[in-house]
């Protein structure tokens, strides 16, 4: 059979719709009504189990305008907490506030019984990521975080290969990437002030990288980091729309990392926002039976950049074999609320759970502490 008919039976097989129970009707409310609650609403709106209940902003008249944009009814608010007080009924949040606002009203939501789908990245802080993780575990409760690339057919296939064995032992890691030009603003002015974004590219765009090759690759614990930032084009108005977001630039443009895995594993690392070059280097993970080459990618986006290839020995023979792009046209965040609604809904695990993405959000920490101190740092993660 040839590679595609393969490739296309996989793909047959699992989109299959699936029927959905429209007896138990889930009631969901959204904190934090800015850019990204859009496309949380166009994916809820299609779910024939679900009911928008109730908006929270903290921006006067934000939630209101919200609901009326997408033509809906329900009950407004000003925070997540006055929401989590005031609807006793409601099953399921989705947190769509900017980075420093993730934790709070994250971790009241699960300490009143509410299941959340958090927004990437997880937190800002380890310190946060571990409030979190305790909250969830005493709660009992579905915490998944919206790590929507996790659906793409493409992602699937890195792990499958890594999985497979095809590549041996995995030993080094380089991941990463970013846009020549691409500080977001004007539209996510929230993205670039310190007391809003917290961290800038790491936590952007950053946390997509790292979640696509520590999932692939079983998310080992890091243990020790060596990191670095800087914020050369973010606080230049040369570079900004104008003076005033050059000023306001609080975060970093640009971060790289060097990590120690769990398992004898390194991964370097590197994130620009901005930068005076195409790209930072394509994606590799070499194993001691073959390697694969993800070529640059803005897997933000949601896939990867190309056809992927994996170098190996075939007879004795170095060979390469072509890994092709899967065009399955599913809709990546539509299946992001659809697992986190059925996780609800029948008692699953977490599509994309907190027990994996808390070293993630160790790394993007790591990174920063390394970096304000200028040495590597042991990363220390308690039991939880
Ligand atoms: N998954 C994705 O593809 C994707 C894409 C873009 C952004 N994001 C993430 O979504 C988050 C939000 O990004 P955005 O662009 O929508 O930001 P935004 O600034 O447009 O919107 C955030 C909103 O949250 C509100 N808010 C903050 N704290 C609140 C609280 N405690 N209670 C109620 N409302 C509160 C703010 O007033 C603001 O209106 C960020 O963490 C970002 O990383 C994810």
């Amino acid at each position: 059979m040839a590679n595609s008919s393969i490739l296309d039976e996989f793909k047959t097989t699992h989109l299959a719709e699936e029927k959905i129970d429209t007896n138990r009707k889930l009631k969901v409310g959204i904190i934090g009504t800015g850019w990204i609650a859009d496309a949380h609403m166009q994916s809820y709106l299609k779910q024939p189990d679900v009911e928008i209940v109730a908006y929270a902003d903290l921006i006067p008249g934000k939630a209101e305008a919200f609901m009326k944009k997408w033509k809906q009814e329900g009950r407004v608010y000003m925070s997540g907490d006055e929401l989590i007080d005031n609807e006793p009924d409601i099953d399921a949040v989705s947190v769509c506030t900017y980075n420093c606002q993730h934790a709070e009203p994250t971790i009241y939501a699960l300490k009143h019984g509410v299941n959340v789908l958090l927004e990437k990245p997880m937190c800002v802080t380890l310190d946060e990521a571990i409030e979190i993780r305790k909250a969830e575990k005493e709660s009992g409760k579905v915490l998944s975080i919206g790590f929507q690339p996790r659906f793409d057919e493409n992602m699937k296939m890195i792990k499958r290969i890594v999985e497979s064995g095809t590549l041996g032992k995995i030993y080094y890691i380089q991941t990463g990437g970013g846009r020549r030009r691409g500080i977001p603003t004007p539209f996510g002015t929230s993205f670039i002030a310190k007391d809003t974004g917290g961290i800038g590219a790491l936590g952007d765009i950053g946390c997509y990288s790292l979640d696509m090759v520590l999932n692939a690759i079983g998310y080992p614990k890091p243990l020790t980091v060596t990191g670095y930032k800087s914020a050369y084009f973010g606080t230049n108005p040369k570079y900004m729309p104008c003076k005033e977001y050059a000023e306001a630039f609080g975060v970093d443009d640009f971060a790289a990392g060097f990590v120690r895995l769990e398992g004898d594993i390194v991964l370097d690392f590197r994130i620009a926002w901005a930068m005076h070059l195409d790209t930072p280097g394509d994606t590799i993970i070499m194993g001691t039976e073959g390697s694969l080459r993800i070529p640059s990618t803005d897997c933000w986006n949601g896939s990867v950049g190309g056809a992927m290839t994996i170098y190996h020995d075939l007879c004795g023979t170095q060979t390469q074999t072509t890994v092709p792009i899967l065009h399955t046209g599913a809709d990546l965040f539509d299946l992001k609320i659809r697992s986190f609604l059925d996780a609800v809904k029948f008692g699953k695990p977490a599509p994309v759970p907190s027990s994996q993405i808390i070293y993630n959000q160790a790394i993007l920490d790591g990174i920063c502490r390394s970096a304000e101190l200028g040495h590597e740092i042991e990363i220390e993660i308690p039991e939880i």
